[in-house]
């Protein structure tokens, strides 16, 4: 089986029901639950002995000891992550906690559980770390694409935690020879994306008639990737990507906010018309974010040429697909969107009862 770290939230759970459309391995989820975890995201695998979720922190050195030695994952995917930019600079203590002395701890576990693996288990073991090109700091205009030998230069405390779980995944491998594996990749979008990031929080407020916040002038660009994309560029690296290596990935879709935004209100008047008159009449420019990145670009020219991957969605196929996904999941959108998630997790699996931190 393989683990899979903060499987419950946005892109890890698309990972998992990806991994298990196409595998029977089952997946150990080991997530902590955060605002950000939730379960409904995975309740099509409900029942589903291929799955096995466990509630708990990926910095608890005995549980993580613990699951390494009774499951003896081959391995380890590092989804688990604070991951939101704007609440890493209203709090940044949460991200360093978990991206930094997390990571650090189920680095140390991960450590000793593979140095007592027999020869033929450790050449094959992987760790592999899921990252962000929010480490490589801000392009200017003309600047060309991040790649991998791009210098760090993080901005915000979310990228700079981020940036310090890359370098001690990667002194672990210069160091004791840790079998590791790093992607860095753009922004992701798609189903089960919190609403608090930009997309999902754009169709939200659209369709319940409220502002659509654009930070600044809206012509900070990002990159961005269908989620599916994501799953599969990690799902490569893991199976072909070489020890030491990290991976650049991306989608070659470099796009401003606003255009972003304005191609959202467009599928919304298009596939739910507002009475009240087109969705983009609701955006509203506010205060920036301090800090703020003004722009990534991804070149993902080296799992191309290595590995062979390369996206499968346009972000015309993709945006639309997002948006008829949040209109047709309206009830996890509000479920999410007023807590009620919370309760669900109580009602599927509270009454399972709870072993050392196992749900
Ligand atoms: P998310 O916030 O939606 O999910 C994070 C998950 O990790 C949640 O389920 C949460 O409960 C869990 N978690 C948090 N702290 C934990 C801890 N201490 N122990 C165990 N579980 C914990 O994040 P996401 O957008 O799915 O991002 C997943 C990973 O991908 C992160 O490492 C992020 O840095 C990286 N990434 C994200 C994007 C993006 O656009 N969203 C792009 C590139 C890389
Ligand atoms: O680049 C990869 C990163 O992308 C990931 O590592 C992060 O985990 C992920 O959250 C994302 O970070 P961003 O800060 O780029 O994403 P966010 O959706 O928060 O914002 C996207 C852009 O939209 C950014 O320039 C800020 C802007 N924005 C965002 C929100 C939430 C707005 O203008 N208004 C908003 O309300």
């Amino acid at each position: 089986m393989i683990l899979v770290t903060g499987g419950a939230g946005f892109i890890g759970a698309n990972f998992i029901l990806d991994w298990l459309r196409a595998s029977d391995e089952p997946v150990l989820n080991l997530d902590k639950l955060t605002y950000a975890g939730n379960l409904e995201n995975l309740a099509s695998l409900q029942g589903d002995a291929r799955h096995l979720f466990v509630q708990g922190d990926i910095g608890d050195r005995e549980l993580v000891g613990k699951l390494l030695a009774e499951h003896r994952p081959r391995a380890i995917v590092n989804f688990a992550a604070e991951s939101h930019v704007d609440r890493s600079i209203h709090g940044p203590e949460d991200f360093i906690q978990t991206n930094v002395v997390g990571t650090f701890h189920l680095l140390e576990e991960t450590r000793g559980h593979w140095m007592g693996l027999p020869e033929a288990d450790k050449a094959v073991f992987r760790f592999l770390h899921v990252s962000t090109d929010e480490v490589y700091g801000s392009l200017g205009p003309d600047d060309v694409p991040f790649t991998e030998t791009t210098p760090f230069a993080p901005n915000s405390p979310y990228s700079a935690s981020k940036a310090s779980s890359d370098h001690l995944v990667r002194a672990y491998h210069h160091t004791y020879g840790l079998p590791v594996l790093t992607t860095n990749c753009s922004n992701n979008y798609g189903p089960y994306q919190f609403p608090e990031k930009l997309i999902p929080l754009m169709i939200l407020n659209a369709t319940r008639g409220k502002p659509l916040p654009i930070y600044g002038d809206g012509m900070n660009v990002r990159d961005w990737l269908y989620v599916t994309d994501h799953c599969s560029a990690i799902r490569t690296v893991l199976e072909k990507g070489k020890i030491g290596e990290t991976y650049n990935v991306g989608g070659w879709n470099e796009m401003p906010n606003i255009e972003i935004v304005r191609t959202v209100c467009a599928l919304l008047d298009e596939m739910r018309p507002d009475p009240a008159g087109p969705h983009e009449r609701l955006v509203t420019y506010v205060k920036d974010r301090p800090g703020h990145d003004r722009r990534y670009a991804i070149d993902a020219g080296k799992i191309h040429r290595e590995l062979g991957w390369k996206p499968d969605e346009t972000f015309e196929s993709g945006i639309r697909k997002t948006v008829r996904w949040y209109l047709d999941n309206m009830a996890w959108v509000e479920h999410v969107a007023s807590g009620e998630y919370r309760k669900w997790v109580d009602v599927q699996y509270g009454e399972r009862g709870a072993v050392s931190g196992e749900r």
